[in-house]
């Protein structure tokens, strides 16, 4: 089935298949079809990616459902050259929905296919590198067969996956053995040629102070605008200072200690993240001023929260809310 197809596909660039699929099962129970996720608010979407990371994935989801529902009747496209021109799918996911599901005679690399391809045939490039992934493209679209295309395919991933792995990979049980030159030639340990990963502390530090607000059951939690890093997610509200924090808001704040009480430390892929919370009383409305990241603001019940989009970073805030000091 082209939809859930699409959306694995989708979980799949983010995590594990063991990861994936508890969100995968309860993705397809609230949103049976194409029809049911087009019609679903995009709060709702996002709470169902919750932990999955990298947002954007599931608000492009949400805004590829609404296309298809309107230009093709809630049924996927069969071709890729359709299927890439839809928001969020690109050539891997085009390859992948159109071969898998479609029985198309399209090929598909991911990063189990590159590292594979770049073994067997060793591809001196750069795997990451734009000549490398050209050499990986060409290999796959010359080798994928036009009988079960997305068996080939998705054998090539899962040879990837389980047996070429980065490091230790499990020659001895490969069936690719025989054909592969980075095994024949003795050079396993040297291919693919990769590029140092960055240290995390070579990635520029995103610091923000968050406001803990919480009276009678309630806490007040900030909706962010549907665009940039964080985009249509709720979190405490938070800005580079504590006097930014209160001239974005509109709020008068007043902070109930020295100190911030929690202190949540995050790598993300280009960023590291550290968030100091400060519990707080506020005074009078909110007003958000017109710069602010935020499309509102609102006071919610704790039980709600679930049922909410917020990202990984305010999740494991909220789970240690009895480490933070605050009023009652
Ligand atoms: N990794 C991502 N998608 C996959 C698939 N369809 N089969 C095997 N491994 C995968």
């Amino acid at each position: 089935d082209a939809y859930g197809v699409w959306i694995s596909e989708i979980m799949l660039q983010q995590t594990r298949v063991a990861a994936v699929i508890p969100y995968y099962e309860r993705w397809l129970r609230s949103f049976p079809t194409i029809e049911a996720l087009a019609g679903a608010e995009l709060d709702e979407v996002l709470s169902h990616w919750s932990g999955l990371g990298y947002y954007s994935r599931a608000r492009n989801i949400h805004s590829c459902a609404k296309e298809v529902q309107a230009r093709y009747g809630g049924e996927l496209p069969r071709t890729a050259k359709e299927l890439r021109a839809l928001p969020g799918i690109g050539r891997y996911t085009a390859g992948a929905v159109s071969s898998i599901a479609y029985k198309q005679h399209e090929a598909l690399v991911d990063g189990n296919v590159a590292r594979v391809v770049s073994r067997v045939f060793a591809v001196e490039d750069n795997i990451k590198s734009t000549a490398g992934i050209r050499e990986q493209w060409r290999i796959c679209e010359a080798l994928v067969p036009k009988n079960a295309p997305g068996d080939f395919n998705q054998g090539l991933m899962e040879i990837g996956a389980m047996l070429c792995k980065p490091k230790t990979p499990d020659c001895v049980k490969c069936p690719l053995q025989e054909h592969c030159r980075a095994f024949n030639e003795g050079r396993i340990d040297q291919l693919p040629v990769v590029s140092k990963r960055k240290a995390a502390s070579e990635k520029p530090l995103l610091a923000l102070e968050a406001g803990y607000l919480e009276r009678g059951g309630k806490l007040l939690l900030a909706h962010r605008k549907a665009e940039g890093l964080f985009g249509g997610l709720w979190e405490l509200p938070s800005a580079n200072s504590r006097e930014a924090l209160a001239d974005l808001t509109g709020l008068k704040l007043s902070f109930l200690g020295k100190q911030a009480s929690l202190l949540h430390e995050q790598v993300l892929s280009h960023r590291r993240l550290r968030i100091r919370v400060w519990p707080a009383q506020v005074s009078g409305r909110t007003k958000l001023a017109h710069d602010s990241p935020y499309q509102r603001l609102s006071w919610l019940r704790l039980a709600k929260i679930p049922s909410i989009g917020i990202s990984t970073a305010t999740r494991s805030i909220l789970e240690r809310r009895s480490e933070i000091q605050h009023e009652r």
